[in-house]
């Protein structure tokens, strides 16, 4: 079944690569126009040229989300040439695997300012933006919002920030029609993210076994829940931090995050 988004701008934050990007290509085989952004601007081109190939109008811009003035400009741009925003998909993050000991605080402060400040300057540089009614939301959360996660404590600490700002955003943002969700996902095959989270092949093995579904998951895994999210079928959704992985948040994450805890305390020395 496919989700009809011809005649909606789509505007994808940090969707250059990974998931993100799979998002972005979901949408834009949707009929969508797609705008990105991200600090590379040879992702950004490639990904804008890849859009274009599946039949998109797409454009896109380069900012770093810690720099909201950028932010800001690359947003007036895009309303400019596509209209306001139907959809905002806020996506950056970083990540690396470090104990608490093994991070400095500015390890620890640049996850946070990407992820957590970063998804407010995103969101609320996006305001002026969305269309009202009709807009909806969707922050790209993780496990580690909910779950403690061994090595995790910059990005649990700053995902989980990201929920609480999906939750009261609804709140605010709600009276003016605008939706605001969190989606979840699990261990998606072939991202940066998993590279770095599960860096040996036992690790990989384990980031499997531990799903239910005995899978990673897809990039359109991820996709098909955004569209869910961003269409009609789901006006009455908000407010909401929903999963998509196969289970893993349940059980697997946490059995998951204890090897990946092991691997780091063998291998990282305090700073
Ligand atoms: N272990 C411990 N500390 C680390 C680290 C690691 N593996 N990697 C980076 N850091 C620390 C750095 O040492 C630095 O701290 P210091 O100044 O006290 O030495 C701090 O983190 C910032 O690093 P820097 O490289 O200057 O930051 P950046 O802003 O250029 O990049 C990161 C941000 C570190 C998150 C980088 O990995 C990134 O850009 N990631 C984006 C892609 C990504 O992470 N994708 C995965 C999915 S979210
Ligand atoms: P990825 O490929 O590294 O994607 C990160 C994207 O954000 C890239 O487009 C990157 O492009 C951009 N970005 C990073 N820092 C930025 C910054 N400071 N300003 C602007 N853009 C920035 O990672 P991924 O693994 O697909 O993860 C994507 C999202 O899913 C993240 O929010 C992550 O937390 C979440 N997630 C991933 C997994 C997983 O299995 N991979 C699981 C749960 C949640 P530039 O480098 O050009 O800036």
């Amino acid at each position: 079944m496919q989700l009809d988004f011809r005649d909606c701008t789509v505007v994808v934050v940090g969707g250059t690569s990974g998931i993100n990007r799979g998002i972005a290509e979901c949408f834009a085989k949707a009929g969508a126009r797609v705008a990105v952004a991200s600090r590379s601007e040879d992702k950004v081109e490639d990904t804008v040229a890849a859009l274009a190939v599946l039949g998109a109008e797409a454009m896109g811009f380069t900012a770093d989300v810690r720099d909201q003035e950028a932010v800001k400009t690359g947003f007036a741009g895009i309303e400019k040439a596509y209209g306001k925003f139907d959809v905002l998909v806020s996506g950056a993050a970083g990540n690396f695997p470090a104990l608490a000991n093994g991070m400095s605080a500015n390890g620890f402060k640049s996850v946070v300012d990407i992820d957590l400040l970063g998804t407010f300057h995103v969101l609320q540089a996006a305001y002026r933006h969305l269309k009202k009614p009709g807009a909806s939301i969707i922050n790209i959360s993780a496990p580690q919002a909910f779950l403690p996660m061994v090595a995790q404590a910059h990005v649990c600490a700053a995902k989980a920030g990201v929920d609480m700002i999906t939750r009261t955003l609804a709140m605010e943002w709600g009276p003016k029609g605008i939706r605001v969700n969190s989606v979840v996902p699990g261990p998606i095959e072939g991202t940066e993210g998993m590279q770095r989270l599960a860096p040996t092949p036992e690790l990989q093995k384990q980031a499997t076994h531990t799903v239910p579904l005995r899978r990673l998951g897809q990039t359109d895994d991820v996709g098909n829940l955004c569209l869910f999210l961003a269409s009609a079928m789901a006006s009455y959704v908000s407010g909401t931090v929903i999963p998509v992985d196969g289970g893993w948040s349940l059980a697997g994450a946490s059995a998951f995050s204890a090897t990946l805890g092991d691997f780091m305390m063998q291998t990282e020395k305090d700073v």
